[in-house]
């Protein structure tokens, strides 16, 4: 063999064979490319299955607050839902369920934080704690205080003393699991508001941890939801996880009411316009996002609300206070504030109508 021709031989087989090789695998992982890829469990009769979704006692109706990102705004969206929510002339009896095990944020957000460990029924079973007329169950009030870190021996006068919502969950996932199957069926929504014939909550909203882990699937596969609502900010970094979280509520056969877009736009004080902050318009046809949120199916009238961005939705929720109370002479009302009071109200009107279309099924 000539040594041109012996040359062009390896230098095939070097970018034929090896180079692709090394670059698909670069761990060096036994590759297995018949293997099935994972499912998730499904229900059923056979033995050793799923059990059925059941109903959480004492709750007519389950709504889960879902957002597939973290930090857009799911905690706040629930806690002023839940109190929207009880604020319809239907005098609806709401509470909420905190699952974001792992970070809490229920208990900052309805100005209870390091409340008193919560009580027991005689069965057993934890009994809410209640602020703003909403009964609220968190894994941070099972959790003492977190203590000062070693590290500052001298505690910095402004930061505020560390609370039960900084302790650390440090659990393993069977853990988690347990955790939350007792904060599901165990806590005593009828000792919730007791003035009341008939006990219990006609609705429950549950804030989930974001993402489509352990916890948001545990729910779907457990309990029967009636509602969800999935929370985003417009913009494309969203879209993909918003892509997996209606995936995951539509295998898990769960009724998906629709998206909430929150921080869709600022109101410049100044000059009253709508300033578009995250990905543009999203009402704009050519806009990434909502040519991404159509392809889904969720467009149209699958967009439950826009809320806009509003300082004063923030303060009010570190203050403990949910901005759905204010013009009830809780807090100062803004042209902003006011088309947010509106939007939410009209999410809470849209979910009580889908809940009793439920109903009356
Ligand atoms: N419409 C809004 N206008 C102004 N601030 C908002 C609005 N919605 C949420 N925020 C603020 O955004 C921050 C994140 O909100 P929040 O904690 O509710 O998000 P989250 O999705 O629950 O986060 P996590 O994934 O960590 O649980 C908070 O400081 C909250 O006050
Ligand atoms: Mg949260």
């Amino acid at each position: 063999m000539l040594p041109t021709q012996l040359w062009a031989n390896t230098r095939r087989s070097i970018f034929t064979a090896s180079l692709p090789k090394n670059h698909e695998n670069p761990l060096g992982l036994p590759l297995n490319n018949t293997r099935v890829p994972p499912q998730i469990p499904r229900r059923g009769p056979i033995s050793g299955g799923l059990p059925a979704k059941r109903k959480i006692p004492n709750v007519k109706h389950v709504v889960l607050v879902s957002s597939c990102k973290g930090g857009v705004g799911k905690s706040t969206v629930a806690t002023n839902l839940a109190v929207s929510l009880s604020l319809l002339p239907q005098r609806l009896r709401v509470g909420i369920l905190d699952l974001d095990v792992f970070g809490p944020s229920i208990p900052t957000l309805m100005g209870l934080k390091n409340v008193e460990e919560p009580g027991l029924t005689q069965a057993g079973a934890l009994i809410p704690i209640t602020n703003h007329g909403i009964p609220t169950m968190s894994m941070a009030y099972l959790l003492p205080p977190a203590s000062q870190p070693s590290s500052s021996p001298t505690p910095n006068s402004d930061s505020e003393p560390p609370t039960n919502e900084d302790t650390p969950v440090v659990w393993r996932g069977l853990m988690v699991q347990k955790a939350v199957q007792q904060l599901l069926f165990q806590t005593d929504w009828s000792a919730a508001i007791s003035q009341n014939t008939s006990p219990g909550l006609d609705i429950l909203v549950i804030d989930l941890p974001p993402g489509t882990g352990d916890i948001p699937l545990s729910v779907g596969q457990l309990v029967d939801v009636d509602s969800t609502i999935i929370i985003t900010t417009p913009d494309i970094l969203s879209l993909s996880d918003v892509r997996r979280g209606v995936a995951m509520f539509r295998k898990l056969e769960i009724p998906l009411t629709g998206l909430v877009i929150n921080n869709a736009y600022f109101i410049c004080p100044n000059c009253s316009e709508r300033h578009y902050l995250f990905g543009g318009n999203p009402n704009d046809e050519r806009n990434m996002f909502a040519k991404g949120v159509k392809a889904m199916g969720m467009g149209g009238d699958k967009i439950v609300g826009e809320l806009p961005l509003v300082v004063d939705v923030g303060r009010g929720g570190e203050k403990g206070v949910p901005y759905a109370l204010s013009g009830r002479g809780v807090l100062g009302e803004t042209d902003a504030g006011k088309i947010w009071q509106e939007v939410m109200k009209t999410i809470a009107e849209r979910i009580w109508g889908e809940l009793r279309a439920r109903t009356v099924k």
